[in-house]
């Protein structure tokens, strides 16, 4: 696993979207031969997405030939509810870029039958001949999507109960109170995610100093998600350096060192 360690949230920002635009043009995308990118929601891929507007806007990069699958939506949220997750890509991301419409995949927190819509964005994630770039970010526990502790490895996309950590901690988006928080959402499994050929989680902020010892440090176990990055063969953590307040010095400077002349 690669691990990039910058100094701020804004560096970790224009990192992850430098390096997706190098993706993308480098894949040279057509109508044909899409590049396919998984899409997070949260506060830490903000700066990321303004980045990446910045450069659609000044011809670095087009989305025109990018087909995107989102992690995961609330259940029982409207997609005009400004905190469900159809929402804030639109109002984040999708509504500044040249993307097309019809390349967005964002599953359905309101369908009446959840096993079928599950069961549809896996497939269509394999139509689309599977995610080039699946880009998340975690969860002070160390949830990815929301494959929350004791989430299957191998899993794949499904309803799934939100824990009380994540509830208190997405409750900040909800006025600070929980009972307005979904307490079930949809999600893509552990195993879709790291089906992908790449994937990189963004981490800032010392709230997540635990996540990262235990995704990094820590053996792979299903109590942190995250740490399945481990089975990854081109798996990248890219954070700023509050968010690695818990790994062992020796572990940050290794990583300092190897990525010093890297992009
Ligand atoms: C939610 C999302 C995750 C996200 C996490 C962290 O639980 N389902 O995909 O990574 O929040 O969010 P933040 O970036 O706001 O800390």
């Amino acid at each position: 696993m690669r691990v990039i360690i910058k100094d701020d949230k804004q560096q970790v920002a224009e990192w992850a979207a430098q390096y997706v635009a190098y993706k993308i043009n480098h894949f040279r995308p057509s109508p044909k031969r899409p590049f396919v990118l998984g899409l997070p929601t949260g506060s830490t891929p903000l700066g990321m997405y303004a980045e990446l507007i910045k450069l659609n806007k000044a011809g670095k990069i087009s989305f025109e030939n990018v087909v995107t699958f989102n992690m995961d939506e609330y259940i029982g949220l409207e997609p005009s509810h400004p905190q469900s997750y159809h929402y804030f890509m639109f109002e984040n991301f999708f509504n500044h870029i040249d993307i097309q419409h019809k390349n967005i995949h964002i599953l359905d927190g309101m369908t009446k039958d959840f096993a079928k819509e599950c069961r549809s964005y896996e497939l269509a994630i394999k139509e689309a001949g599977g995610v080039h770039l699946f880009i998340g970010g975690v969860g002070e526990d160390g949830h990815i999507a929301f494959n929350e502790p004791f989430s299957s490895l191998c899993s794949r996309t499904r309803v799934k109960t939100l824990t009380e950590s994540t509830i208190k901690a997405n409750s900040r988006f909800f006025d600070g109170d929980l009972s307005k928080v979904p307490t079930m959402a949809l999600t893509v499994g552990v195993a879709t995610i790291t089906e992908a050929e790449e994937v990189m989680i963004l981490a800032t902020g010392a709230n997540k100093a635990q996540a990262l010892k235990h995704g990094i440090e820590g053996g792979v176990s299903h109590v942190w998600t995250i740490s399945a990055l481990q089975c990854h063969p081109h798996g990248i953590i890219v954070c700023d350096k509050p968010a690695t307040g818990a790994l062992q010095e020796a572990t940050v400077n290794y990583f300092l060192d190897v990525e010093r002349n890297n992009f």
